[in-house]
């Protein structure tokens, strides 16, 4: 019952919450973020409601980009995903995401479950062997997925288009379609092999699904994503790979992989499995679906991965003996200032580039904020992020404490009066709870931020009425300001009760400062009175803006490192089958656009490493008279004393930008994958510094 409003007298409910597993080929950005933290919230939510909940996770850690991406690193896939594994949960404690556990796709426990859950399928008779036609690269031996194909589109004959759909005049067609086709690996045109493919036979299933798609798990929209689906046919879905890939041997079948989106959703079961085996909490209660019905089972994904987990994944759970979930929560996708995240922009921010510069509860905020049960994109709006955090969080809300915390502490010594100046605001806060309670559990986030934001107006107003300021001058009205202070500190004690699911740093601030055990829900009916507190600090100070223009500075420098890694790909989402790394061709030029460049050879006469700089060497650069001021993501690459003295290509009409450490004059241009593989480029000594580069 995803749905049903929370009822006091409810039993203590057992709920799994899953969030989608992030790939293990890239850093965390702000665009996960939204799923993490939104299940988050929930699961604190139901936590302080005094359920027994579970919030587990992991990195999604197979596939073909995977494989690639650590190849390119000079890693082994497993290196790979060791690394960005503890990449990964370091970001997500730097938010606060409370996983009970967290453990990637690639653990033994993972391999196990599926391939039992395969066997099961194969000997029930779900699973259809037959042979599929397939491009294949004969240089690098080995298949191409769709997404590695390129070539010219058939209809508007656009080059360099993707071997699925074209990105110009958005046909779809098949790869072996495309005019002139090549493999985006090696360049050759693939040739087409024939191989087994083991298929998944979904419309086994469809009187299942069918049930499943008019059940209350799924929000409205995705239902109708489902009836469109159902209309078109249930088809059987391809779930093996042939090697070299990087994942789990399919039992029996030597050289053939599970599709890595086979493995992935199994993974939330095995990462339960792994807290179960710790906790000692009865996994088979939550999965199997003879004993599943006291728990509830839900997942929170973003829309991109709804097929995966509303057509394949319950046919998948069914057919193994395993529960339905209760709900599928799909959220949509971040923008940022309106726009789809940009590196040039500076809006693609990472995860750890966030954490440098701002207070994680601030992005925690401002997201349930805006955060709503429907699939409807969010724009993080910098100047409404600040506006709206200060204004809510710093100027309502932690405001109440330091107005009257202050008398409390120096006047009364601590103490909390007797009783409440206000009994009635003490009803209404308590009063508020089932509402508030209900918008947490229905995923309407931000229309409690708004129930509370509106308590907190009520509290302010009534300090502002009773102005303790002014009643303290008077010797007679000391009780009355130690009992106004007394209501004030109850009305922020409430509000933390509210707000701790989204801000639980704040309000484990607080409850140190009020000198109390951790709030639940339940603390709300009774207020806190004769009380001894603790001497106030600042809970949460203003964002500044420069911070966050520092954070889009220096999401903008690490461009510079990757821009000859990926140039324009600003797709917030590597495809599972995408190709990592490979640059795609960024947006045309006219030979107008082109010959405004001017590229010229350049010395380097000084290079120096840049105080705070993760990625930048300063370099001096000497035009021939002229000496210019650059910054080079080339920290990675080059030590300073091998560069000084030589030559580079620079452009030297680039306007000049303002970076976080000083204003840089131009540009070097470098190449390579990255990280150790870069390189300036270097003409020949015999160039002269000032020359143009034809
Ligand atoms: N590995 C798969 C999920 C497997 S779940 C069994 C995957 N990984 S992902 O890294 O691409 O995305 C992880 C989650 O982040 C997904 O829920 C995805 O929708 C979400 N988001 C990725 N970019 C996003 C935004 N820009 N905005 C909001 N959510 C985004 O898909
Ligand atoms: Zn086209």
């Amino acid at each position: 019952m995803p749905n049903a409003p929370l009822s006091h007298v409810e039993k203590r409910r057992n709920i799994l919450v899953t969030n989608a597993l992030p790939y293990a080929n890239g850093p965390l950005h702000l665009g996960h973020m939204v799923g993490f933290i939104q299940a988050d919230i929930w699961v604190r939510f139901q936590k302080l409601q005094g359920h027994n909940v579970t919030y587990v996770g992991g990195d999604d850690q197979h596939g073909t980009p995977i494989m690639l991406g650590a190849e390119k690193l000079g890693l082994t896939a497993q290196q790979l995903v060791e690394q960005t594994e503890a990449a990964h949960k370091n970001s997500l404690s730097g938010f606060n995401i409370g996983f009970d556990n967290y453990t990637g796709t690639h653990d033994d426990v993972n391999k196990t479950l599926a391939s039992e859950i395969y066997v099961t399928l194969r000997e029930r008779g779900h699973i259809d062997i037959r042979t599929i036609k397939q491009a294949y690269d004969e240089e690098k031996g080995m298949f191409l997925p769709d997404r590695y194909v390129k070539g010219t589109c058939p209809k508007c004959k656009s080059p360099d288009q993707y071997g699925d759909n074209c990105e110009v005049c958005g046909a779809t067609y098949d790869t072996t379609d495309l005019i002139a086709p090549y493999s985006v690996l090696s360049g050759k045109p693939p040739v087409e092999r024939e191989s087994e493919h083991y298929f998944f036979k979904v419309s086994d299933f469809e009187q299942t699904l069918s049930e499943w798609k008019e059940s209350d798990a799924l929000q409205p929209e995705i239902a109708n994503k489902l009836e469109e689906w159902f209309e078109s046919g249930l088809i059987d879905w391809d779930i093996s790979r042939d090697k070299p890939y990087w994942g789990f041997e399919i039992p029996d079948a030597p050289g053939k992989y599970f599709y890595v989106w086979l493995d992935a959703p199994i993974g939330y079961m095995a990462s339960h499995k792994i807290h179960c085996d710790h906790s000692g909490d009865d996994w088979a209660s939550y999965w199997e679906s003879a004993n599943s019905e006291n728990t509830e089972l839900y997942h929170f994904i973003g829309k991109d991965i709804v097929r995966f987990h509303t057509l394949f994944w319950p046919a998948l759970l069914e057919a193994a003996d395993y529960r339905r979930p209760s709900g599928v929560f799909v959220h949509g996708f971040l923008t940022v200032d309106g726009a789809k995240m940009s590196k040039s922009r500076g809006t693609f921010v990472m995860a750890d580039t966030y954490l440098k510069h701002l207070n994680p509860e601030y992005l925690r905020y401002y997201y349930a904020a805006k955060l709503s049960s429907n699939v409807v994109d969010m724009d993080l709006n910098l100047d409404d992020f600040v506006a709206r955090v200060n204004s809510d969080i710093v100027g309502k809300m932690v405001n109440i404490a330091s107005r009257c915390a202050g008398f409390i502490v120096k006047r009364f010594d601590g103490q909390l009066a007797e009783q409440s100046a206000a009994p009635e605001l003490h009803d209404e806060f308590v009063q508020a709870s089932r509402r508030i309670a209900e918008r947490y559990e229905k995923r309407e986030f931000s229309q409690a931020m708004r129930e509370i934001m509106a308590l907190a107006d009520k509290a302010n107003q009534f300090i502002d009425e009773h102005k303790p300021w002014v009643l303290i001058k008077e010797d007679d009205k000391l009780d009355e300001v130690q009992q106004v202070c007394t209501a004030g500190i109850n009305a922020f004690r409430s509000l933390c009760v509210y707000l701790k699911p989204v801000l639980p740093d704040l309000v484990a601030q607080a409850e140190a400062f009020l000198n109390i055990a951790p709030l639940g829900w339940s603390d709300l009916a009774q207020p806190l009175l004769s009380h001894k507190i603790n001497k106030f600090k600042p809970l949460m100070i203003r964002i500044e803006k420069e911070a966050i223009d520092s954070m889009i500075e220096e999401s903008k420098e690490s461009l510079e490192v990757a821009s000859s890694e990926k140039s324009s790909n600003e797709s917030p989402k590597l495809n599972a089958e995408s190709p990592l790394g490979k640059d795609p061709i960024s947006d045309e030029i006219n030979f107008d656009d082109f010959a405004k460049v001017d590229l010229r050879i350049a010395r380097i006469t000084k290079a120096e490493h840049v105080e705070g700089a993760d990625k930048l060497l300063q370099l001096s650069l000497d035009l021939g008279g002229e000496t210019r001021n650059v910054f080079a993501g080339i920290k990675s690459a080059y030590e300073p004393k091998q560069l000084e003295g030589k030559l580079t290509v620079m452009v030297a009409n680039l306007a000049p930008r303002k970076m976080r450490f000083g204003v840089s004059e131009g540009m070097v241009l470098a190449a390579g994958p990255g990280g150790s593989d870069l390189y300036i480029l270097n003409p020949e000594d015999g160039a002269k510094p000032g020359m143009r580069v034809k």
